[in-house]
């Protein structure tokens, strides 16, 4: 079985003034407008250069600009300073400070940079407190060490990250309040990055079965209970749904289920995570145009994200109970497909008459969001790459939230922006159900075109029990199409770090 402990080593954290820190080199955040004293000691210790640069514009400090430079000051232990543009400065928090960290870790890595350290200023926190801007330059320097060429056999060109220290400038006090949020940023940029990985994995590789495998290590080796259910247990529980989908493809369904059982915790809330997990998605007999198909091999990214949470929120010891439900299943066309016009019947025991196969995500999230509340969830959100309506109202950098009530939406949006992952919310007015009414069943799977995304949570929220609920449209963020400074090509990792940490917030005193 693939193995997921990573054996990355830990993130160092000190109070030394610049000139004791032990590493190749210091990484600078500089705002734009700023001078050469805005950080004490850095000029003099470049002999002047770091001036030269602000004077002849060729630094100037625009977001990731990046300007490297020799230290002269013989009794600085540092042997190169680099500034990196922080953009304009009311601008700056959390968000600039995880990107920051993800361009220059990129940045040392493609340098083979053996030790860097990364200086946390004490005049930049644009309101946050010390832990949370620690945190968040943690998973950024852990976002840059995400691999994307996994099947590659010949050395291709990423190297061994280097090893980080953050500076927290202002002394023992800052370092000590910066140590456990370093370490907290670690998990969740390593387990981001986990959920990077299973959505990079092919199609031919991450079968059902074996996501259902590695979904289990990831979250079993942090101590989270899992059960994986196979094809005679999904259909002893009537997932018509899910089969329905199952049906075209050779590769048999998993249902993965997750408990995350903390001694001493509360009966409620129970939070209940549910993730889609088609490890391949061809549309099925609607099928997908061939242009661009080989992308549905991330469908399963929101199951991804929830095997992954589930990890984070073991390792940091969430003080609630949490169930994840990942249906996991490719959606295939064959001589056994479902088609147009077919009816399935969900465990709820609503039936579905199927329009179109490719809106075979939310039938899945039907029967595993049944199946949550089944087992107890008293709080439901589930993550999918659900529908391009989404990608078309809200684009490639932020996810659409639907859901009820709205104060437990806001909580889910307030959380995803601290955490990096940005989300906003969309309407789900009652006018909009008219689309899924079915002349056959209780409703169709597909309202048409007009409010596309929203025709999908409606559909999905049939199957909430009225629980409290958040739904996730990530069709946009979970892969990267064009790459920016702080974000390459690929899986994103989106939503992970929005679960984990919503298992630390206070969503059931909200509801
Ligand atoms: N997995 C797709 C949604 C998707 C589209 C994800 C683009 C990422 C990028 C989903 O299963 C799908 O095919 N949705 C259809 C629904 C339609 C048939 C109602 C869509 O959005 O076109
Ligand atoms: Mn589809
Ligand atoms: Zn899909």
């Amino acid at each position: 079985m693939a193995t997921t402990t990573t054996i990355s080593q830990a993130i160092g954290c000190t109070g030394l003034p610049f000139s004791l820190v032990d590493a190749d080199l210091l990484v600078i955040p500089w705002f734009e407008e700023e001078g050469p004293a805005a950080v004490p000691g850095i000029d003099a210790a470049s002999g002047g250069d770091v001036a030269r640069a602000l004077q002849s514009k060729e630094f100037v400090g625009r977001s990731y600009d990046i300007f490297s430079t020799g230290v002269t000051d013989p009794a600085w232990r540092v042997r190169r300073i680099v500034v990196v543009g922080a953009g304009k400065r009311p601008g700056f928090g959390t968000d600039v400070g995880r990107k920051l960290a993800v361009a220059v870790g990129l940045w040392a890595r493609q340098r083979r940079i053996a030790r860097a350290a990364f200086v946390m200023r004490a005049d930049a926190s644009g309101g946050a407190s010390t832990a949370q801007m620690a945190q968040a330059i943690a998973e950024g320097l852990t976002l840059a060490e995400f691999d994307g060429g996994s099947h590659k056999t010949r050395e291709h060109d990423v190297y061994a990250p280097p090893a980080w220290t953050v500076v927290a400038a202002g002394g023992e006090e800052p370092a000590t309040q910066a140590a456990e949020a370093i370490a907290r940023g670690r998990v969740l940029g390593e387990c981001s990055n986990l959920a990077r990985g299973l959505a990079n994995e092919p199609g031919n590789t991450l079968t059902p079965q074996e996501f259902a495998r590695r979904a289990a290590a990831v979250a079993s080796e942090a101590g989270v209970a899992v059960e994986i259910l196979d094809e005679t247990q999904i259909a002893r529980l009537g997932m018509g749904l899910l089969m329905g989908v199952a049906r075209g493809s050779d590769e048999p369904p998993r249902m993965i289920v997750f408990r995350y059982d903390p001694p001493g915790a509360p009966p409620a809330p129970v939070l209940g995570l549910v993730g889609k997990g088609v490890t391949f998605d061809t549309g099925g007999i609607s099928i997908k145009p061939a242009d661009g198909m080989e992308r549905m091999k991330d469908d399963m990214a929101g199951g991804a994200a929830v095997a992954c949470a589930m990890r984070a929120i073991a390792l940091l010891r969430a003080p609630i109970r949490v169930i994840g439900v990942v249906p996991a299943t490719e959606n295939m066309p064959s001589g056994r497909a479902v088609k147009p016009g077919d009816v399935l019947t969900s465990a709820s025991g609503k039936t579905v008459e199927v329009i179109n196969t490719d809106a075979e995500g939310r039938l899945i999230l039907g029967d595993g969001l049944w199946y949550a509340t089944q087992l107890g969830a008293t709080h439901l959100v589930d993550v999918a790459t659900l529908t391009g309506a989404v990608v078309v109202a809200l684009g490639k950098s932020t996810s659409g939230l639907f859901g009820t009530p709205p104060e437990f939406v806001e909580q889910v949006r307030r959380v995803a922006d601290q955490v990096g992952d940005r989300a906003w919310p969309m309407p789900l007015f009652e006018d909009y159900r008219d689309q899924l009414k079915s002349d056959i069943a209780d409703f169709t799977n597909t309202g048409g075109r007009p409010a596309g995304s929203i025709t999908a949570a409606l559909f999905i929220g049939e199957f909430t029990a009225g629980l409290p609920w958040v739904h996730m449209d990530i069709a946009g963020t979970a892969w990267v199409d064009e790459a920016k400074p702080y974000l390459p090509k690929g899986a994103s990792g989106v939503a992970v770090r929005t679960l984990a940490e919503l298992a630390f917030s206070d969503f059931g005193r909200q509801t």
